[in-house]
């Protein structure tokens, strides 16, 4: 008789961006005349940099000619995309990471969700509230928690990101080996300082626990005192894994191309307390269950490194921001409680009441999609929070009608 791992029986619904979307699916059924904007999801709305589909068609070209067709690649990923990553994201910023501790993937959500296989059923895993629900819910699959009960899983450690701790959340009371933090923070829009990431560090060492940083907002970061990588703390490399993103930095949602650093000093524990490095690990998990990101796809993404590259994605992310800086003083003007935004493409609002509710009544009556709070950790009640990808028309004329509503 074939059986099914139980732990799937104890996931809540549905994922929460499809309950959305579904939701979305049959309000517009029911009203087709109604003009939905979606500042929901996260999903990015403008094309392509140029440099990058210029990069794409010739790669494409290439696979077209027997002579520079290219069959299965390595992997781990190209080098001419490691070694761009390498020196542009980390060495740049005086973060030693070398090209060989990159692997390249398609997309950080897998890579979030992935990386858990690595460690055994029995580690206690601390992870924040509210959150990206991909953490959550992959170690939910793999058992390590017990039943959902009152709006939480057993047997996890919640880190509570309030309005009280400014949305950065404290180190664990309690020892924990597993740590989820993501910065710029999704769906807070919240950032951590060196300082508090340095303390991080520092409870990692102690403890020797590992932190799996999300950093996939890290673009987003406009006040150049905070750090873009985990790696830019001393002593990070012993104890930290970090998930990067050309999702919504270069508008790669529908292309896929992400990327894991998993240092070579990177450690975790065997049975018998020995340390044993965790990139051969995640080298042998990655060639076994994973293909590599197509050739043209890389050859897009290490356009981003390209002078034209920079420079258009840099427009990119600030027509993103602008909107953002719109959805900002929309809502302080309407009298609203909010983060985020500033260093990152997302608006945590308080909803001054429950938020399925209200974004029930902003679908309704505004024909506005937001995500409620309440999807992201019991800690997300009563919020909501809007997403900053879509045109400036569409956030201007989304803030209109949210004026219209709360009139
Ligand atoms: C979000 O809206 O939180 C993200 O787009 C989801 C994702 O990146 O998978």
């Amino acid at each position: 008789m074939i059986t099914i791992n139980e732990n799937y029986l104890k996931l809540q619904a549905s994922y929460l961006f499809s309950n959305i979307a579904k939701r979305v699916t049959a309000f517009q059924e029911a009203n087709p005349e109604k003009e939905i904007i979606r500042l929901g999801i996260g999903d990015v709305t403008r094309a392509l940099p140029a440099a990058c589909i210029t990069a794409f068609h010739k790669a494409i070209d290439e696979m077209g000619a027997d002579t520079s067709f290219r069959g299965y690649g390595p992997e781990q990923g190209y080098d001419f995309l490691r070694e761009a990553i390498a020196r542009n994201d980390f060495q740049a910023r005086g973060a030693e990471i070398n090209a060989d501790e990159i692997f390249i993937s398609d997309g950080a959500k897998c890579d979030t969700g992935n990386i858990q296989e690595l460690f055994t059923q029995d580690i206690k895993v601390a992870i924040p509230d509210p959150v990206y629900p991909v953490y959550l819910d992959t170690n939910v699959m793999a058992g390590r928690t017990g039943n959902f009960s009152d709006g939480r899983y057993q047997g996890l450690v919640y880190l509570d990101s309030t309005k009280a701790n400014n949305y950065v959340p404290a180190l664990p009371t309690e020892d924990v080996d597993l740590i989820y933090l993501c910065f710029p923070n999704n769906p807070t829009g919240s950032t951590i300082t060196k300082e508090e990431l340095s303390q991080w560090v520092q409870y990692a060492k102690e403890k020797k626990a590992l932190i799996l940083f999300d950093a996939a907002y890290e673009a987003f970061i406009r006040d150049e005192s905070l750090p873009h990588s985990i790696f830019e703390i001393d002593g990070a490399r012993e104890v930290a894994i970090e998930f990067r993103s050309y999702s919504k930095s270069a508008g790669f949602t529908g292309t896929r191309c992400a990327y894991t650093v998993v240092p070579k000093e990177c450690m975790a524990f065997d049975s018998k307390g020995n340390a044993q490095p965790l990139h051969p690990l995640w080298n042998r998990r990655h060639c076994t269950k994973f293909n590599g990101v197509s050739y043209p796809v890389q050859r897009a993404a290490e356009a981003i490194y390209s002078a034209d590259g920079q420079a258009q994605t840099k427009e990119l992310i600030a027509s993103y921001m602008r909107n953002a800086d719109l959805i900002r003083q929309e809502m302080a003007g309407l009298g609203y409680d909010f983060v985020g935004g500033k260093n990152a493409p997302y608006i945590w609002i308080d909803a001054k009441g429950d938020s399925w509710e209200f974004f029930d009544m902003l679908l309704n009556k505004a024909g506005v999609v937001c995500t409620p709070g309440a999807g992201f950790g019991k800690c997300g009640e009563g919020y909501i929070r809007l997403s900053a990808f879509n045109s400036y028309a569409n956030v201007e004329k989304a803030m209109a009608r949210l004026r219209e509503m709360l009139k």
